[in-house]
């Protein structure tokens, strides 16, 4: 039995707004999506990789960075679809047989570590699904039409990350079973069932390069990765 890996990637990157998809951005001369695979190729509990990408563009996935950067575990590039669960869902339907552990991880977050994903496979090995997540710094209101209507209780408020890791056979269930068109992760796929996912500890490092001052944030990091203190 195998674990993989989908990375979506096939996002338009529209908060980013530039003219290039922003996978393609280069952080110190590398695409984003290049050093998200980097980190993939490099962790030995990680069998093989699906890389869901844009219409159109898995010829510049497959030159640009598959082949140039030599990413051997890259087992197939699929077009992804409209929303993000379609993207997921394509990966989904292109994984081998012999899957039993797949890790659900966004190309733009390219500063994931190894051990955040060794660690989100033995949890889910045991319980599942496992969700990276971080607690979250700031209070966080409840708002409706500009006005606060609660505060919730920091305590319990965790800020979801990936990788998503699940036993492939949960998902697919989430996946065959009706959910709703508004979610923004994988995990909401799965409580639709009545599971509770797991959480594990994330990293405050593990950010999702969205918006262009992600971008410096990005080369801060970077810089820090490049002097060992990872
Ligand atoms: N994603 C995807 N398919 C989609 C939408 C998103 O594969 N239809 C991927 C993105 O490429 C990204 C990850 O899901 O790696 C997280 O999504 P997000 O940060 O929202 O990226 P985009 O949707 O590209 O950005 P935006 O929402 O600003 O357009
Ligand atoms: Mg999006």
């Amino acid at each position: 039995r195998k674990t993989y890996g989908i990375i979506v990637a096939a996002g338009k990157g529209k908060r980013m707004d530039t003219n290039i998809n922003k996978q393609y951005i280069e952080l110190k001369g590398k695409p984003i999506l290049a050093h998200t695979l980097e980190v993939f190729e490099k962790c030995e509990v990680i069998d093989g990789v699906i890389v869901v990408v844009g219409e159109s563009e898995e010829e510049l996935c497959r030159v640009e960075i598959v082949d140039k950067y030599t990413y051997s575990k890259v087992v197939e590039i699929v077009v992804g679809g409209q929303e993000r669960f379609d993207s997921v869902s394509n990966g989904i339907k292109a994984l081998p047989k012999d899957c039993d552990i797949v890790v659900i991880h966004d190309g733009a977050r390219p500063f994931v570590s190894t051990d955040i994903i060794k660690k989100s496979i033995e949890t889910a090995e045991v319980y599942g699904s496992a969700i990276a997540a971080v607690p979250v710094k700031d209070t966080i209101k409840l708002v409706n039409n500009m006005q606060v209507e609660k505060t919730l209780d920091r305590k319990s408020l965790w800020a979801v990350q990936t990788p998503q890791t699940f036993k492939v056979k949960l998902l697919e269930e989430g996946f065959n079973t009706e959910f709703s068109k508004e979610v923004t992760d994988d995990s909401t796929i799965i409580e639709g069932l009545g599971y509770h996912p797991r959480i594990i500890e994330g990293s405050y490092s593990n950010i999702k390069i969205t918006t262009p001052e992600d971008l410096l944030i990005a080369e801060m990091l970077i810089m820090k990765r490049g002097e060992g203190n990872d």
